[in-house]
C-alpha cells in the first residue's frame, strides 16, 4: 500500500484507511477501491473549530435585498419543464440519473435542441459518443438542424477552459460524469474520487460563470460504476429517469429540487423518433384495461401536483406447499404484506396462506399510501372473483385497525376520475358533518368507506 492511500467505497463514497471486504458505511461487499489521497480539492478551511488564521473577509448582505435573477430557461417540452419546476435556473446544477440505455442522452439532446430553438445557447459535451454518433442520433430524431454546439471530450480541464473563453453557452450538458476525468487525480474515470472531483469543478464553474449544468449519471445496482448518489448532495436538482424494460414509458422524477417541487413527474414515451411527451398519462395507463375482470382496481393517485389514474392488478392463487409467494411490481412489498395482514385479521379473508401477485399496470411505481385501498380492492376482487365495478376509482390509506384514513387532494383525484369517465368512487369517509354521500354537484357518485370490512361486504 502506497503511503497516503485510502480505500473508497464505490457504492456510497465511504472512506476507509485499509482494505476490507465489506464497507462499514453501507454494508456493500467488494466495493472498496484504493485511491491516492490527493490534496483536497477546493482548498479546505482550517481544521476543527476555532477561528481561521488569515481567513478572508466575508461581506454580508440583507436577506430581503433586491436581486437580479436571470429568467429560467424554458424548453417548451412541458413534461420536462414541469419536473424542473418551471424551467432550468441559470447557474444551477442538475443531475439526471438512470440505468444505462434508459434514454438520458436522447432526452437531453432533445431538450437542448428545443432550448436552442428559443435562443438559449447550448453545448452538448459527450464523453461516451463521438461527435458523428451524436449527429447521427440527432438526424434520426429530426433535430439535426438545431444550433447546438457539440463536442466530444472527457478531460474536465479542457472542458472548463473552453467554457471560460469568451461568451460561453447558457446551458451545458455533460454526458456522462462517469467518463470525465481530472488529470490531477490518479484514479480511473468512473471512480468515486474522479466523479466527485469532476462534478465539483464543473459545478463551481457553473456558479461562477453562470451557465446551467446538466450532468448525466449512470446508476447501476451492482455498484460497478460509481453511483451518482455521491453527487446528490452537491447538485441543486436531482432528476431520475426511470422505466421498466420492455415498456415504452419513461418517467422523469424530481427527487430533490432547490428551485421547485419534488415528487413531480414527467411522462414520456420512447418511440422510433425519440421521446415524445405524454401529457395525459392516465388515459395511456388505462388504455389496455379490460372491463369486468376480477382482480383489478383503478387507483386515483397523485404524482406531485398532477392526478394520475392507474390500474392495480392482483392475482391470488393457491399455494401448493411451503411458504406462499409474494411478487410485487410497482409497489412496496412491505405495504402489501400489511394490507394482506389487515384483510386477514380484520375482515376474515384467508389470503395470507396463498400466493399473491401484484402489478401496477403500465410500468409506473407508486409510493403513496393512498393506494392501500385500491390494492385491497384488487386483492378482495381477485380472492372473491367478483370484479370491481369497471366505472369506479378507489383510493384511501388503510390503518392497522382496519380503518380507512383520509388522504390529501381528494378533489383533484375525483375531478380527474370524472374527466376520464369514471362514475363511481370508493373513498375514505370524510369527517365533515353531514358528509356528502351520493352524487356530488360536479363529481362521480361517491361511496365513503370508513372501515375496510365495508369493502369486503
Ligand atoms: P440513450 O439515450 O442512449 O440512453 P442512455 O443515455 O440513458 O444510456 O437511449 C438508448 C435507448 O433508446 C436505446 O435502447 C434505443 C432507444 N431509442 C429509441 O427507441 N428511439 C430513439 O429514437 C432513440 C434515439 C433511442
Ligand atoms: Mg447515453
Amino acid at each position: 500500500m502506497a503511503k497516503g492511500s485510502i480505500f473508497v467505497c464505490q457504492a456510497c463514497g465511504g472512506v476507509h484507511s485499509k482494505w476490507q471486504g465489506k464497507c462499514d458505511a453501507c454494508g456493500e461487499w467488494n466495493t472498496l477501491v484504493e485511491e491516492t489521497a490527493g490534496p483536497p480539492l477546493g482548498g479546505k478551511s482550517s481544521g476543527k473549530g476555532g477561528p481561521t488564521r488569515g481567513g478572508g473577509k466575508l461581506d454580508f448582505v440583507d436577506l430581503g435585498g433586491v436581486s437580479e435573477t436571470a429568467p429560467r430557461r424554458v424548453s417548451n417540452i412541458g413534461e420536462f419543464d414541469r419536473v424542473t419546476g418551471g424551467g432550468i435556473v441559470p447557474g444551477s446544477a442538475i443531475l439526471i440519473g438512470g440505468d444505462p440505455g434508459i434514454g438520458k442522452s436522447t432526452l437531453l439532446i432533445q431538450v437542448t435542441a428545443r432550448l436552442a430553438a428559443t435562443g438559449t445557447t447550448c453545448a452538448y459535451i459527450s464523453g461516451e459518443e463521438a461527435v458523428e454518433q451524436v449527429r447521427l442520433r440527432a438526424s434520426r430524431l429530426g433535430i439535426a438542424s438545431a444550433p447546438v454546439s457539440l463536442a466530444s471530450a472527457t478531460n474536465v480541464r479542457d472542458i472548463l477552459s473552453a467554457l471560460e473563453n469568451g461568451k460561453g453557452p447558457d446551458v451545458v450538458v455533460i454526458d456522462s460524469i462517469q467518463t470525465m476525468y481530472l488529470d490531477a487525480l490518479d484514479s480511473a474515470p468512473g471512480t468515486v474520487a474522479q466523479v466527485r472531483a469532476c462534478a465539483q469543478e464543473l459545478i463551481r464553474a457553473a456558479k461562477r460563470i453562470g451557465f446551467a449544468l446538466l450532468i448525466v449519471g449512470h446508476v447501476t445496482k451492482e455498484g460497478t460504476i460509481a453511483g451518482p448518489r455521491v453527487l446528490e448532495h452537491m447538485v441543486d436538482t436531482v432528476l431520475y429517469f426511470e422505466g421498466e424494460r420492455g415498456h415504452q414509458f419513461r418517467i422523469l422524477r424530481a427527487v430533490k429540487n432547490r428551485f421547485g417541487p419534488t415528487d413531480e413527474i414527467g411522462v414520456f414515451e420512447m418511440t422510433d423518433g425519440g421521446l415524445s411527451e405524454v401529457p395525459n398519462p392516465s388515459a395511456i395507463f388505462l388504455a389496455e384495461r379490460r372491463d369486468d375482470v376480477s382482480g383489478a382496481a383503478v387507483f386515483a393517485g397523485m404524482e406531485g401536483t398532477r392526478p394520475v389514474l392507474v390500474e392495480i392488478q392482483a392475482l391470488v392463487a393457491p399455494c401448493p406447499a411451503g411458504s406462499p409467494r409474494r411478487a410485487v411490481v410497482g409497489w412496496d412489498s412491505s405495504r402489501l404484506a400489511m394490507v394482506i395482514a389487515v384483510l386477514e385479521a380484520r375482515c376474515g379473508l384467508t389470503i395470507g396462506a396463498q400466493d399473491v401477485y401484484l402489478n401496477v399496470a403500465g410500468g409506473l411505481r407508486i409510493t403513496e399510501p393512498a393506494a392501500d385501498l385500491a390494492v385491497a380492492a384488487a386483492l378482495v376482487s381477485a380472492y372473491t372473483q367478483v370484479p370491481v365495478p369497471s366505472d369506479s376509482v378507489v383510493f384511501g390509506e388503510i390503518g392497522l385497525a382496519g380503518e380507512v384514513r383520509q388522504v390529501s387532494q381528494t378533489d383533484a383525484r375525483l375531478k380527474e376520475a370524472l374527466r376520464l369517465g369514471f362514475e363511481k368512487a370508493f373513498i375514505p369517509a370524510r369527517k365533515s358533518a353531514g358528509g356528502s354521500k351520493g352524487k356530488g354537484a360536479d363529481g362521480p357518485s361517491i361511496q365513503e368507506i370508513d372501515r375496510l370490512v365495508e369493502l369486503v361486504a
